[in-house]
């Protein structure tokens, strides 16, 4: 179908027909629909009918060949016009395969290798029938305590710009209407969702519209330039007004500014939430505002099935601008191909075939071990393989591994990290024991884990939190691992073995507790369905860890928000002119965090020589060029991630302390040197000024070249007009 041909489908709709269009309901709805205009079910909870589930455009959370063949079957036939429904679902970080959650994929530094896991995740889905995935979430987060920051690639807006346009091509391939295995991607939460005051979720969210252009909304642009079809709305306020009723956002800037002519949803149920936000007295308000401020599809309440019609009798709302939701709804149908094979990539035998195939599983495992940091060391890692290992703790033989919004994932298919070791060493030389729950213990359990490690040369503790205590509604204000757990470190390390804690989790943790008494601590996130083969790789030293942080791990819960790019205040602490006391400083800790943004070890040395730019003055005309050469200097093969950063020292506004503006990762072999470049170009230095310009400002930068943002060699530089 064309253009004219889908207008003139939509000119043959009732004012019903069109609306039901805007509307998405959950699975449940389309089984045992049908019952010709009695409420039953899910229905009687929203106060719909069956005419509405009937009309309606979209579905949610409908996976398998086989269901989503069915659910569409009697859609087509109950709809008067067949208009098929578009499937969407959450496929965040792996459809079946689960691939670790998205903060370890970002701390892969590996867009490549990002890619991948969302081609695949992409064909697993598409051949399941699922036609858009709610991904890549691409929020800012510099707030541990919010649940929700394991689905973003973390704190700094040019890595997670270059990750969400990695994860929309790797979903949505570059041909949606003739790959029926790939997926149209919705890209989210618009806007700020991830800086919730507190860190508690779907709370306020507050900043200035310069911070929000400058550092948070660059990632929903990327992903949008690089095709996403979609954009969800987020829970959150911008300035005192909910984002799912926010003009400015959405019509102002998605539409007019960015030119978006995709599909906007709403996140789950948010259009009737404008009501206990306080901007709708009721249902009918929420629509309206929804709907004028620019939301397509609601997600899960009906305020426009209900109301959406008398708005348009009464003149509230011109039918035009409803007509033109509807049409966008039915393009991105048209353009997925529905409306020549309403099926599209649902097929049950490339199901049995592809889904987990093992060669899905390989690049998991190797997405897992490239995630995993390695955040101490003092040289017991890698162990040998003769060594008597003790595994201890409430993650020795769990599979609660694949982390939240791996619903589809199988936690039985997962490898534990008993398993993983287990196919390392000798049996006569591994033992495994709990120790304690994730949050409880009993006598019984330590008693047993002590005596364990006794007899053991090394104990590796498997340590964490359960995928409850993060992901959506999982905020917290403590980010220590729980008491039982620190127990168990303590009493294990009085028996004085050398010890590695592997800790699985979707947050940055206050490892108080768990680093002075570790000899070795691995960082291993939620490592997806190879898990324990990944990280016992690693541990063996079958891989050399090559993961970096990408966002701050605090020194404690009191710092946050502790991020690297923040400003330099008017008292710095430890400038050489500072007062003892009246600097911006904690009197009882750091304000550095525990480990910086980019930080991560290996098991070799990286030596950066000469560290060099192409010329110390640039022009707009006139790019310059950093080099360096990067020297393998241990004795193993490894991947070094080379960040480059820049400080422009004076601004209109204030500047940040330090900006990501480039990273290459290199492979390389023991007394291996690569020179790697860079291009600092005048772009580079441009953000948005007081008046919201977007330009550089001549004058003198500093460009840092290093292993993370904290170590760096600095070179000055200038940009003349
Ligand atoms: C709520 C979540 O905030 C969002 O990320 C998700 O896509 C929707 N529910 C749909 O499941």
């Amino acid at each position: 179908m064309n253009n004219k041909q889908l207008v003139s489908l939509m000119d043959q709709m009732t004012l019903d027909e069109k609306i039901g269009q805007l509307m998405q309901l959950a699975t449940p709805f389309y089984k045992g629909s049908a019952n010709q205009g009695q409420i039953t079910g899910p229905m009687v909870g929203m106060g719909i009918n069956d005419d509405v589930v009937r009309n309606s455009g979209s579905v949610l959370g409908a996976s398998g060949a086989n269901e989503v063949i069915s659910i569409q079957q009697a859609h087509i036939s109950e709809n008067r016009l067949g208009i098929p429904l578009l499937v969407m679902s959450d496929i965040v970080h792996g459809y079946k395969t689960i691939f670790p959650v998205p903060l370890a994929i970002g701390c892969s530094w590996d867009l490549e290798l990002a890619e991948k896991s969302a081609e695949i995740a992409a064909k697993e889905a598409a051949v399941s029938g699922v036609h858009v995935t709610f991904a890549p979430m691409v929020d800012l987060v510099r707030d541990p305590r919010w649940g929700r920051v394991m689905e973003s690639t973390g704190e700094d807006s040019y890595l997670n710009s270059q990750f969400a346009k990695a994860q929309v091509r790797g979903f949505q391939g570059s041909d949606l209407t003739n790959d029926y295995d790939r997926v149209a991607s919705c890209v989210k939460h618009f806007a700020a969702y991830g800086a919730p005051e507190g860190g508690r979720d779907y709370n306020t969210v507050n900043m200035s519209e310069r911070e929000l252009r400058d550092s948070y909304l660059p990632a929903y642009k990327a992903a949008l330039d690089a095709g996403s079809e979609m954009v969800m709305t987020a829970f959150n306020t911008v300035d005192g007004i909910p984002a799912t009723g926010n003009k400015q956002l959405m019509r102002d800037l998605l539409r007019d500014e960015w030119n978006f002519d995709g599909v906007i949803i709403s996140d789950w149920g948010a259009v009737k939430e404008l009501i206990p936000h306080g901007v709708a007295e009721n249902e009918k308000e929420a629509a309206l505002k929804a709907l004028t401020a620019g939301v397509d599809i609601e997600m899960m309440t009906a305020c426009y099935v209900k109301n959406l019609k008398e708005l348009v009798d009464n003149g509230d709302i011109e039918e035009e601008l409803l007509n033109e939701s509807v049409l966008r709804i039915l393009q991105l149908k048209q353009k997925l191909g529905l409306f020549d094979n309403p099926y599209r990539g649902a097929n049950e035998q490339l199901e049995k075939d592809i889904v987990m195939s093992e060669a899905h599983r390989q690049v998991s495992r190797e997405l897992a071990s490239k995630s995993a940091v390695l955040l101490k060391n003092d040289d017991v890692l890698p162990l040998q393989k003769e060594q008597k290992v003790a595994l201890i703790g409430p993650f020795a033989d769990n599979n609660d591994i694949l982390g939240p919004w791996s619903w589809l994932g199988s936690k039985d298919e997962a490898i534990t990290m008993n398993e993983g070791l287990k196919m390392k060493v000798n049996a006569s030389n591994f033992t495994v024991s709990k120790g304690c729950d994730i949050e409880t213990s009993d006598d019984r359990q330590l008693t047993e884990a002590l005596q364990v490690a006794k007899d053991a040369d090394v104990v590796v503790l498997a340590l964490g939190e359960d995928s409850e205590m993060s992901g959506e509604a999982g905020s917290l204000t403590d980010i220590r691992l729980p008491q039982v757990q620190l127990d168990l470190i303590r009493k294990v390390k009085e028996l004085d073995k050398p010890m590695v804690s592997v800790l699985f989790n979707g947050r940055p943790l206050d490892l108080h507790g768990v680093m002075e008494h570790s000899n070795a601590v691995l960082e291993a996130w939620y490592p997806g369905t190879e898990g324990g083969a990944a990280i016992a790789d690693l541990i063996f030293g079958d891989a050399n860890p090559s993961g970096k942080l990408t966002m701050s791990f605090p020194y404690s819960v009191g710092q946050v928000p502790v991020y690297y790019n923040n400003f330099n205040t008017g008292r710095p602490k430890g400038a050489p002119d500072a007062q003892e006391r009246y600097v911006s400083q904690y009197l009882d800790s750091p304000n550095e965090p525990l480990f910086p943004f980019g930080y991560g070890l290996s098991y070799t040395t990286f030596t950066y020589n000469n560290a060099r730019l192409s010329a110390a003055e640039m022009t707009a005309d006139r790019p310059i060029t950093m080099k360096v050469s990067v020297k393998n200097t241990g004795n193993t093969a490894g991947e070094e991630t080379v960040q480059l950063y820049i400080r422009d020292l004076v601004g209109e506004v204030v500047r940040p302390l330090k900006e990501l503006k480039g990273f290459v990762k290199i492979h390389l072999q023991p007394e291996e040197e690569k020179e790697v470049t860079f291009t600092i170009s005048e772009e580079e230095l441009r953000y948005h000024h007081a008046n919201l310009e977007f330009s550089s400002d001549p004058g003198k930068f500093i460009a840092y070249i290093g292993s993370n943002s904290r170590d760096v060699q600095a070179i000055p530089f200038e940009l003349l007009k």
